[in-house]
């Protein structure tokens, strides 16, 4: 896994990508009370299908915290979600301790904010206060929504990592959330070395998905 290997060497990527001539989107004003609406369970994994960057909200010890993931596959239409997640983390203990979290994923106009969010820990700092989130009440976890993000996914933990295998968390979502009023609708993806990449062009094949109709 490239964040264990670089947290135990302390190595650095070979510097090979040089395309960074594109700069962050703006981040839109936050909106305190913006309405997050539910949203239809069984379409929840294409919240990830496509891997943006996510964000990963949990809340113990009466502490809500807020991490970055980049390491996650869409695992089943449950919607089901494998996270990589290292044990230095503090946000570890609270996924192990607890067994749940939101998976909330933030628009392009939030990917600053959600770099400097893995370059931190909720173990110094409160990131919902310090980085202007606001931390909504869900429904069936009490790991935080973020209001700020497109969707958040409220999670249950149902696989652990093994201790001889790796640090895969497996989340099933239990209820979706949306957020209608976010103007930057657009999504952004780690390349692994510090540079994203925010969605291009949506190519619309919905009439060649003869055999998929039904998943569409
Ligand atoms: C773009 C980006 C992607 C990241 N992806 C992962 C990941 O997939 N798994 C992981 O364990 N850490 C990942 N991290 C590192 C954590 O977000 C970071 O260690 C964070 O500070 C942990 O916060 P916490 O200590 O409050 O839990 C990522 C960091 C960044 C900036």
């Amino acid at each position: 896994m490239v964040f264990a290997a670089m947290e135990r060497t302390g190595e650095n990527h070979d510097k090979t990508s040089t395309d960074k001539t594109a700069t962050p989107a703006k981040r839109e004003t936050p909106v305190n009370r913006s309405p997050l609406r539910t949203f239809q369970l069984d379409r929840a994994f294409t919240f990830v299908e496509s891997g943006p960057v996510l964000l990963i909200a949990t809340a113990h010890d009466r502490q809500r915290n807020v991490m970055t993931v980049s390491c996650h596959a869409s695992m089943g239409f449950e919607p089901a979600i494998g996270i990589m997640l290292g044990p230095w983390n503090h946000s570890y203990r609270a996924l192990t301790e607890t067994g749940e979290c939101v998976v909330a994923i933030p628009g392009a106009d939030l990917m600053e904010a959600t770099v400097d969010i893995g370059n931190c820990s909720g173990n110094v700092v409160d990131k919902f206060k310090h980085f202007g989130l606001t931390a909504r009440k869900g429904a069936r976890v009490k790991a935080p929504l973020v209001a700020e993000c497109l969707y958040n996914l409220e999670c249950v933990v149902v696989e652990k990592p093994r201790p001889d295998g790796r640090e895969l968390f497996v989340l099933q979502g239990v209820k979706a959330w949306h957020n209608p009023q976010r103007k930057e609708r657009r999504t952004f993806h780690a390349k692994g070395d510090g540079t994203f990449i925010i969605d291009g062009e949506c190519v619309d094949l919905r009439n060649r998905m003869t055999k998929w109709q039904h998943c569409i």
